[in-house]
């Protein structure tokens, strides 16, 4: 049977009411078309919500002011938490995947229970859906990846959560965001992994890596926007970089240099669980890699990931 938006925006108010009803709940907003529509759902459904967005140094350029907007333009009431050197702190070094998202997703939790018992608030409300869990390796599945929300969170949780959205897919999300009123611009925004930018710094994790890969997706976001504007190509379900654990030598002017990896990925998916990737044209590539190179001091080459999921997965971590 189809997916029917308004039928499921009744269902979940009503399953809200239910399970936090006469207690109070912060919610997670990360900026994402997930966890917008899991708070706009909780505002609708009780009274005094508030919703954190922890700053963890490792979100895209610009996010703050973007959440920050589009909390206002929601009516949802916002608290931002710079938890900034907390998360790079405890992440310096750091180099396999799951290390980097248990970290993560516990460091998470402890924010949100600091914060829960600061608002009065029993409940955490999460934007998780179903490929989270399922990639997490719930309901018997193997683990694929511990997303941050769900098997990176830690054994022992002092908060109770209430996950409205747990049975959707993204393509079914973006319908309740539309049919909630959302512009285009957030229920159509492209995903954007919970562990941030860690996920993009392939192995160790350096501050100055983190920075070189926020510049990095920040151009790839900017040149295939205005490309898809232009009609010069489709807009791709997920598009950003990643920096490489290795150094390859080049050269500029007469002088030899020795700089990062950087790899451009974009994708064509219906829900993340499998994805193609996207032909992006060639002249829109060359502006990619020219400004990258141009614009960010520690990288020398630039790749295009051709692999499409399976055998790989969206994120390279
Ligand atoms: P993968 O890399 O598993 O990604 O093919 C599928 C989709 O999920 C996003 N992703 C995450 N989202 N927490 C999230 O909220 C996570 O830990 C996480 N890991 C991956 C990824 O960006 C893609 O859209």
């Amino acid at each position: 049977m189809a997916f029917n938006p308004e039928k499921f925006i009744e269902e979940a108010k009503k399953e809200i009411i239910n399970k936090i009803s006469g207690r109070r709940a912060i919610i997670a907003l990360s900026g994402g078309v997930d966890s917008m529509v899991a708070a706009t759902l909780t505002a609708k459904s009780i009274p005094n919500l508030t919703a954190v967005f922890v700053d963890t140094g490792l979100v895209r350029k610009g996010e703050p002011r973007y959440v920050e907007r589009v909390a206002e333009q929601e009516g949802i009431n916002l608290r931002i938490v710079d938890a900034k050197e907390e998360f790079l702190s405890a992440l310096e070094g750091i180099s396999e995947p799951e290390e980097k998202r248990k970290i993560i997703g516990e460091l998470f939790i402890r924010i949100f229970e600091r914060i829960a018992r600061e608002e009065n608030a029993d409940f955490l409300v999460q934007g998780t859906i179903a490929p989270d869990w399922i990639e997490s390796g719930e309901g018997g599945r193997r683990t694929i990846k511990s997303h941050h929300n769900v098997g990176g969170l830690p054994e022992k949780m002092h908060i109770k959560l209430c996950e409205p959205l747990r049975e959707l897919y993204k393509h079914e999300v973006r319908l309740v965001g539309k049919t909630l009123g959302f512009p285009e611009e957030v229920f159509n925004r492209q995903p954007f992994p919970g562990p941030g930018l860690a996920v993009r710094v392939v192995g160790k994790i350096t501050r100055k890596k983190i920075e070189i890969v926020r510049d990095a997706c920040f151009v790839v976001e900017t040149e295939i926007e205005k490309a898809v504007k232009q009609e010069k190509m489709e807009k791709p379900w997920q598009y950003f970089a990643a920096v490489l654990p290795v150094k390859t030598v080049g050269v500029a002017g007469d002088e030899r240099t020795y700089k990062y990896p950087v790899v451009v990925r974009a994708v064509g998916s219906l829900d993340g669980m499998t994805a193609n990737f996207s032909e992006i044209p060639y002249e829109v590539l060359k502006i990619i890699s020219t400004r990258i190179t141009n614009e960010i001091p520690h990288v020398g080459r630039v790749f295009f990931d051709l692999t499409n999921k399976p055998p790989g997965t969206i994120e390279m971590e």
